[in-house]
């Protein structure tokens, strides 16, 4: 029998447009990276009105669209969306949608996960939006990792950072800097998806 292919790249797959997300997206890709492991970073595309509206396939900012190849190659798994009315944005939700074929061969099964998201407001919906993008990410059969209180910052933070997954509060105005908790938050993450990652692929 011909071995399963180590996998060694834990895939930050996120949808943003104001780029809070992607922010984020990257501080937990630098998690990943200091545990040794490498990040691809990928973005779902926009969805227009009319929805096969065609995207060049390189997109003008950001990391490349993500691909079939990203899920099966990943070791591992960091998805962030920012909040649109307490949920996920459709993006990414129509991204999520277009995985049957995945859901079927059990391509994320036994992977590990985690959720990241960014709001305007404090009690705008971090929460619920980090437990419904988990949602899809269990019936994927994957194995859904927060951040312990074993974390200091996650006591000691005034605006994001959260058990369910990392998080930044952007600001009615968009103009929030990342704060210094919500960033160690965000690569303590990156850290514990990677060393879960590593855990999991280990000969038993
Ligand atoms: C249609 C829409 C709905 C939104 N809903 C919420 C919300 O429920 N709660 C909230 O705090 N912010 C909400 N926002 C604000 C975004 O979540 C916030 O600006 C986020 O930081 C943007 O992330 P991005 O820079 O990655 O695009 C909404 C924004 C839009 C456009």
């Amino acid at each position: 029998m011909t071995p399963e292919p180590v996998r060694h790249a834990i895939l930050v797959l996120y949808y943003s447009r104001s780029g809070h997300t992607a922010q984020l997206a990257r501080l937990i890709a630098r998690g990943v990276e200091e545990a040794g492991l490498e990040a691809r970073l990928r973005q779902v595309p926009p969805v227009a009105p009319v929805t096969e509206t065609a995207q060049p396939p390189v997109p003008d900012e950001g990391a490349p669209y993500v691909s079939r190849a990203d899920l099966a190659e990943c070791a591992g798994l960091a998805m962030g969306s920012p909040t649109r009315f307490g949920n996920m944005a459709a993006p990414l939700k129509h991204f999520l949608d277009s995985t049957g074929a995945e859901w079927a061969s059990g391509t994320l099964a036994g992977k590990p996960a985690a959720v990241f998201t960014s709001t305007s407001t404090m009690h705008g919906g971090q929460e619920s939006t980090l437990l419904t993008m988990a949602l899809p990410l269990l019936h994927h059969g994957m194995l859904l990792l927060g951040i312990p209180f074993t974390e200091p910052a996650l006591t000691a933070t005034g605006s994001g950072g959260t058990p369910y997954g990392a998080s930044h509060v952007a600001g009615a105005k968009g103009d929030n800097a990342i704060s210094e908790h919500e960033r160690e938050l965000a690569r303590a993450l990156g850290r514990r998806l990677a060393d879960a990652a590593r855990k999991l692929a280990a000969p038993a």
